[in-house]
């Protein structure tokens, strides 16, 4: 009988990561697949799998207007426990950082079912930042039996925390395969509504400034002077902002308060994964407390500025393409003007690299999976 994976995520960023991976899966028949969302997200979710075309096995549904992360964890375990039982995995691959990651995790562990974590070992070795994430992804590291790290600064976190370095295989991140998948599309004129849309409303004759953000840590007072901070740049500048919101209520709710009304700030809808690639290849400059984003962007050669004050993704600060600001209001006006300004400064930060992968993660995952499984 054929051994049996079952691949699990819930959220945006973890689709992105995964759907790649699942089809890189299922061109082998010596498995069984099956996919599980939580959909701890889903509209932002299932604008994904459209995109990928791909259809959950099963789908917890657990998406509830701002519940609490102890809600949304017991929620998961209950719904998880019936999966579980019901496929008996011989494997459960689980992504990143997220609620659901280390909920499924956990409780494939406690069914005695084997884990591997899909973007393993990255560290910033503080508890409260990213929050609850760094402690997600910690637990996880745990749990797992592979590990697959995107970079070598990932996989010696891992052996720092004794984990065997027989465990783990060093991919690459299954966001450059999926980036790369995206950009061929559009570059063989893909198009959709919204790209058609946004190519109406923007002017393209100003330099675009694309901005994500919805980092818990940053719900408050962060989040009231990134809004002060945009509204300054908006005013003292010739730029286009354009900024999807997330929809967590605690991003919508300050962001739509103060940000609405003037006429070089777009705040749209969260993009469909090509419209923001898109988006991305558009921009000029990209201000983000995004993780994936950090990812993306050095492959496409665009600047970032992370509204973080600690990363667990250092290599893009290192090649010098990103560049931590934290919420402070003057760092981030400032920084931003230097890099409307300053020529040479810019272009340094344009140099397109990849310090995350080149596209070939979703294989070595596939390739490592069968020299353990058999
Ligand atoms: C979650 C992850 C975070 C990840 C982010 C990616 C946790 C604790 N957080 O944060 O690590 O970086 O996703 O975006 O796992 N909502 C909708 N529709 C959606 C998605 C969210 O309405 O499609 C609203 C709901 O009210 C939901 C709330 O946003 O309750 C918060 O969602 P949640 O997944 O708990 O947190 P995120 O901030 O999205
Ligand atoms: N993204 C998207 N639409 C948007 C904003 C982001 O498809 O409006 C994609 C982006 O390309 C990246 C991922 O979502 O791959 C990042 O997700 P998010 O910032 O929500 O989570 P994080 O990466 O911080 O966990």
């Amino acid at each position: 009988m054929s051994k049996k994976i079952l691949i699990c995520f819930g959220t945006r960023p973890e689709a992105i990561k995964m759907c790649s991976l699942i089809h890189e899966l299922k061109k082998d028949a010596t498995y069984l697949i099956k996919v599980c969302v939580t959909a701890q997200h889903r509209e932002m979710l299932d604008q994904v799998l459209e995109f990928f075309e791909i259809t959950p096995d099963f789908d917890l549904d657990i998406m509830k207007a701002n519940q609490s992360l102890n809600e949304l964890s017991g929620r998961i375990f209950i719904k998880m426990d019936a999966v579980l039982s019901d496929f008996h995995p011989d494997l459960v691959l689980v992504h990143g950082d997220t609620t659901t990651s280390s909920v499924c995790a956990w409780a494939a562990f406690n069914k005695g079912v084997k884990v591997g974590h899909v973007e393993a070992g990255l560290r910033t070795f503080d508890k409260t930042s990213p929050f609850p994430e760094e402690l997600n992804r910690q637990i996880t590291g745990r749990i797992s039996d592979y590990h697959f790290a995107p970079t070598i600064i990932s996989r010696n976190n891992l052996i720092g925390e004794n984990v065997l370095e027989s465990d783990i295989k060093v991919t690459g991140n299954t966001v450059i395969d999926s980036l790369y998948w995206a950009v061929d599309k559009l570059k063989n004129n893909y198009k959709n509504e919204t790209i058609v849309d946004l190519e109406a409303t923007l002017d393209f004759t100003k330099k675009i400034i694309l901005v994500t953000g919805h980092r818990r840590e940053n719900f408050g007072e962060g989040f009231l002077n990134i809004c002060k901070a945009l509204k300054q740049i908006a005013k003292d500048t010739s730029v286009e902002i354009v900024y999807p919101v997330h929809l967590n209520p605690n991003v919508q709710k300050p962001v739509i308060e103060l940000l609405s009304g003037y006429s070089n700030i777009h705040l749209i809808t969260p993009l469909d994964y090509p419209s923001f690639v898109w988006m991305m290849m558009q921009a000029y400059l990209i201000i983000t407390d995004s993780g994936g984003v950090q990812e993306e962007a050095p492959s496409l050669g665009k600047p970032v500025l992370v509204m973080r004050d600690t990363t667990e993704r250092p290599e893009a600060v290192t090649t010098g393409t990103v560049k931590l600001v934290g919420t402070n209001f003057q760092a981030i006006t400032q920084n931003t003007k230097e890099l409307l300004e300053k020529t040479a400064l810019y272009e340094k930060m344009t140099k397109a690299h990849n310090p995350y992968g080149d596209g070939q993660a979703t294989k070595k995952i596939v390739e490592f999976i069968k020299q353990k499984l058999g």
